[in-house]
């Protein structure tokens, strides 16, 4: 079976007291009342150690909200795989629409990425999405398989099995709209039957795919009844412990 996956993608929220404070009030609450997920949440990187420190020896997992594909040399302002798998990371999100968009990274660059991640014992959680424009001209479908297609060209079953797949609509983050359970179900079972057809069944089926896109406790559980959500990308509501583990708690439902 399955284990659903929920992330909290904390992005540039979060200096390191109340990082710290957010972190430990999610590992209180999983201690009185454990969730029938996994658990990880990606602060900024200036708050990866110390949250480190207080997810240690809990079920709450760390994770980084991005990295580049080398494991040294001169990037100024990057940080590698090598050091976010030293400091404790068990996930990487990649692709997300903010930094394809805002810092133009291309799916090659992605696609480098992934390798650099799970080259490093680390997961990756890969991110694809349509904009408005291009939902509205009917292209969804072929936007995310692209995306999906360019980002793991020529990677092996051994990569793809350790990947996650969000699906972000880029319309759905921050906007308090998000993609109804038709149009989750539509992507959703294309993504899974396109990782099938390219990696195989048993490959095709392990990847995990995640619904992001203004995810709130009062949505989580229309979408979890869908065979093929297997957990969130969470952004606005992880910023509190509550709502974000409400969200977790739709998955006990079923
Ligand atoms: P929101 O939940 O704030 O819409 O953000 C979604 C997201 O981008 C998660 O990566």
């Amino acid at each position: 079976m399955t284990v659903p996956l929920v992330v909290g993608n904390w992005k540039m929220n979060g200096k390191l007291a109340e990082s710290v404070v957010l972190a430990k009030s999610i590992v209180s609450r999983l201690k009185t009342k454990p969730a029938n997920a996994e658990i990880a949440i990606a602060p900024p990187f200036t708050a990866l150690a110390a949250v480190r420190d207080e997810v240690r020896n809990s079920p709450l997992k760390l994770a980084a909200q991005n990295c580049h594909w080398e494991p040294s040399g001169a990037f100024t302002g990057e940080v590698s795989a090598p050091m976010l798998s030293e400091i404790g990371c068990h996930f990487v999100i990649l692709g997300h629409s903010e930094r394809r968009q805002i810092f133009h990274e291309a799916d090659d660059m992605i696609r480098k990425k992934l390798i650099a991640v799970t080259g490093q014992n680390m997961r990756a959680i890969l991110c694809v999405g349509e904009t408005l424009d291009q939902r509205q001209a009917g292209k969804t479908i072929d936007i995310v398989t692209t995306q999906l297609d360019n980002a793991l060209k020529g990677l092996s079953k051994g990569v793809i099995e350790n990947l996650a797949i969000a699906y972000e609509p880029v319309w759905a983050i921050g906007t308090g709209l998000n993609a109804n359970p038709e149009q989750v179900r539509e992507v959703h079972n294309c993504l899974r039957i396109h990782l099938q057809s390219g990696f195989g069944a048993a490959s095709g089926s392990v990847v995990r795919l995640l619904y992001g896109g203004s995810v709130k406790p009062e949505i989580a559980a229309s979408l979890t009844k869908l065979d093929e959500v297997n957990g969130f990308l969470v952004g606005g509501a992880s910023l509190l412990a509550e709502p974000f583990l409400a969200i977790a708690d739709a998955f006990n439902e079923n």
